[in-house]
C-alpha cells in the first residue's frame, strides 16, 4: 500500500501550533479552528524554514510537561521569535519564550492545578484588555515566571504565578500561564479570539465544510480515471471519506461493506440504506458471517480473536478488490488525530500507537486516498453531514473493528452469544437515545461475560448469563470516566433486557474509569 499525496495545507490563513508535548496541544488547534482559523499542530523543533514556507499568520506555543531549566528540556528555537509573526505562548510555551528572552522562570513553592483566581495588571495590556480585572482560569503548572524578559510587561498574576501573563506588543510576543483552550477558563475563547482577530489579523473564514471543494479537486487530480475502493464500517470516518471521493469521482468509487457478523443489530442494513439507496453510492455487502464464526470457533484469547478477525477481514477485502477491474486507489478515513498520533505530522513524536484491527495489508498494491487527514473527528462529522449522511451515522459512537467479538469475554464467540449480546445492545442503544443521552456519551454498550448465575423467574429457577452495561464519557478515548446514567434509565434497560432476552437473568453496571480499566473489556 503506498501513501497517497500528503493532504496539503488548505489555501488561506493558517496558524501553527508548536507542540511541546502538552496534553491539550490538539485541543488548542481545535479551538483555533472553532474560531474560524485553520490551525495545524507541528513539533516544537520544526525546521524554521518549514515555518517560513507555510507562512502562518500566527504561532502558538503549547504547554508541555518539562521544566524549561532542565537539561534536555524542549527548547524554543529563538529564530521563531524573529519572524515577525505574532506568537502566543501558553503555559510551558510562555515559559520557554520568557526564558529564551532573558526573563526568570523557576520552580514555585507550590504548583497550581485546576481552577485558579487571576488578577489583571496594567489593564490587561493588549492581550487581556476589556476582560474583568478579577476572573478565574485553569492552571496546570509547577514552575512559574517570576520576572518578565526586558521590554515585556506583566499582564496578570495568580496566587502561585507572580507573572501569569506577559506581552511585548511592539514585538508581537504574548504569553499566558493558564490554558485558554479548556472550558474551565471562562474567558479563554475571548483571549484566543483577541490573539487571532486583533493581533494576528485573521479573517476567521475557515470552516470544516470549506475543505469539501478543495478536497474534491485534489481527489480528482490524484485519482484521474482509475477505480477506487473503500471499505465501509458504518463509522463516520470511512463514511465521510467515501462521500468526498464519491463527490469527486462518482461511480469510479466502489464501497465494500464486510459483514463479519460482529456488527450491531441492523447496522449493515442501515449503512446499505444510507449509501446505496439514499446517496446512490455504489456499494456491495459481503456476507462473510460464516467465515468469521468458523475461524473464531474455540478461540477465547482476546489478542488471538483480534488477530484472526484482522486477518480474515484483510482476506475478504483483498478478494473483493481483486474482483473489481482497474482499481488502483484505496480510500481511508484517516483523521488528523491519527496522523499526529502515528507521528505523521511533520515528524511529531509518536504519542500512542492506535488500534488498527480492520486495518488493511501493507502489500495491497493500492495508493491511499485520505481526504480527512487534516480534520478532527468533529470536523469530519460536519463534512459528513454537509455531504448528506444521515444523523444516525454522523453521530454514531465509536465501535471497535473486531466488533461484538471483543465484548463476549471469557468464552468462545458463538452465534447464540452474539445474538444475545446484539439484542441487549440494541435495547441499551434504544433507551439511551430515547433518554437524549446518546451524543453525550463517548460510548455505551453491553458486554457478555461467559458465566452463568442463578435466578428465579416465574416459579422456576434460571441459570443464565449476566449482561454488563458499560457507558463512558471521554474526550479522546485515552482516558474515560463511567457515565452517571440516571437510575430510571438503568432500571428500564435492566428490566427490558431481562424480560426480553430469555438467556439473561441479571444486569450489572461497570463503574470503572480508564485508567485503570479500559473502555472495552478485552
Ligand atoms: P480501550 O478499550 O483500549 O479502547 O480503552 C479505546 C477505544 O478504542 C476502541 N477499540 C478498538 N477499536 N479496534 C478498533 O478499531 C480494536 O481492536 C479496538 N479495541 C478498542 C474502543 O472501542 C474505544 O473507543
Amino acid at each position: 500500500m503506498t501513501q497517497g499525496a500528503e493532504a496539503a495545507q488548505p489555501a488561506g490563513e493558517v496558524v501553527l501550533v508548536l507542540d511541546f508535548g502538552g496534553q491539550y496541544s490538539q485541543l488548542i488547534a481545535r479551538r483555533i479552528r472553532e474560531c474560524g482559523v485553520f490551525a495545524e499542530l507541528l513539533p516544537y523543533d520544526v525546521d524554521v524554514d518549514e515555518v517560513r514556507r507555510r507562512a502562518p499568520v500566527g504561532l502558538v506555543l503549547s504547554g508541555g510537561p518539562a521544566s524549561v531549566y532542565e537539561d534536555g528540556a524542549p527548547k524554543l528555537p529563538t529564530e521563531l521569535l524573529k519572524l515577525e509573526i505574532p506568537v502566543l505562548g501558553i503555559c510551558y510555551g510562555m515559559q520557554a519564550m520568557v526564558r529564551e528572552l532573558g526573563g526568570r522562570v523557576e520552580a514555585a513553592d507550590k504548583g497550581e492545578f485546576g481552577r485558579t483566581p487571576l488578577s489583571l495588571a496594567n489593564g490587561g495590556g493588549r492581550l487581556l484588555a476589556d476582560l474583568p480585572a478579577d476572573q478565574h482560569c485553569w492552571m496546570s503548572h509547577r514552575d512559574s515566571v517570576f520576572e518578565p524578559p526586558p521590554g515585556f510587561s506583566p499582564l496578570a498574576s495568580s496566587p502561585g504565578s507572580p507573572v501569569a501573563a506577559v506581552e511585548s506588543a511592539e514585538r508581537g510576543l504574548y504569553g499566558i500561564q493558564f490554558h485558554p483552550e479548556v472550558v474551565h477558563t471562562p474567558h479563554g475563547m475571548a483571549i484566543l479570539t483577541r490573539f487571532l482577530r486583533d493581533i494576528a489579523g485573521c479573517t476567521e473564514t475557515w470552516a470544516p465544510g470549506s475543505v469539501i471543494e478543495d478536497q474534491v479537486e485534489r481527489i480528482k487530480a490524484q485519482v484521474g480515471s482509475a477505480g477506487v475502493i473503500c471499505g465501509l464500517s458504518g463509522g463516520v470516518d470511512s463514511a465521510a471519506a467515501a462521500l468526498l471521493v464519491h463527490r469527486a469521482v462518482g461511480d469510479q468509487l466502489t464501497c465494500v461493506l464486510v459483514d463479519h457478523g460482529l456488527l450491531r443489530k441492523s447496522e449493515a442494513v442501515k449503512v446499505i440504506e444510507a449509501f446505496r439507496d439514499e446517496l446512490g453510492v455504489p456499494l456491495f455487502c459481503v456476507d462473510a458471517r460464516e467465515r468469521f464464526l468458523d475461524r473464531l470457533a474455540g478461540v477465547t484469547d482476546p489478542e488471538a480473536k483480534r488477530k484472526i478477525i484482522g486477518e480474515e477481514f484483510i482476506r475478504v477485502f483483498e478478494e473483493e478488490a481483486e474482483r473489481l477491474p482497474d482499481v488502483s486507489f484505496l480510500v481511508q478515513g484517516t483523521l488528523y488525530s491519527d496522523v499526529i498520533e502515528s507521528g505523521g505530522a511533520a515528524g511529531a513524536a509518536t504519542i500512542k500507537s492506535h488500534h488498527n484491527v480492520g486495518g488493511l495489508p501493507e502489500d495491497l498494491d493500492l495508493e491511499l486516498v485520505e481526504p480527512l487527514r487534516l480534520l478532527f473527528k468533529d470536523e469530519a462529522r460536519t463534512v459528513a453531514s454537509e455531504l448528506g449522511l444521515p444523523e444516525s451515522i454522523v453521530w454514531r459512537q465509536p465501535f471497535p473493528g473486531p466488533g461484538l467479538a471483543i465484548r463476549i469475554v471469557g468464552g468462545e464467540v458463538t452465534e447464540e452469544r452474539l445474538g444475545i449480546l446484539r439484542e441487549a445492545d440494541a435495547i441499551l442503544q434504544e433507551e439511551v437515545r430515547a433518554a437524549g443521552l446518546y451524543q453525550e456519551l463517548w460510548q455505551s454498550f453491553c458486554v457478555l461475560p461467559v458465566v452463568r448465575s442463578v435466578g428465579v423467574q416465574g416459579d422456576g429457577r434460571t441459570y443464565a448469563y449476566p449482561i454488563v452495561i458499560r457507558a463512558v464519557t471521554s474526550e479522546d478515548a485515552m482516558t474515560a470516566d463511567w457515565a452517571r446514567l440516571p437510575y430510571d434509565l438503568l432500571e428500564r434497560v435492566s428490566s427490558r433486557i431481562i424480560n426480553e432476552i430469555a438467556e439473561v437473568n441479571r444486569v450489572a453496571l461497570d463503574i470503572s474509569s480508564k485508567p485503570p480499566a479500559t473502555i472495552e473489556w478485552e
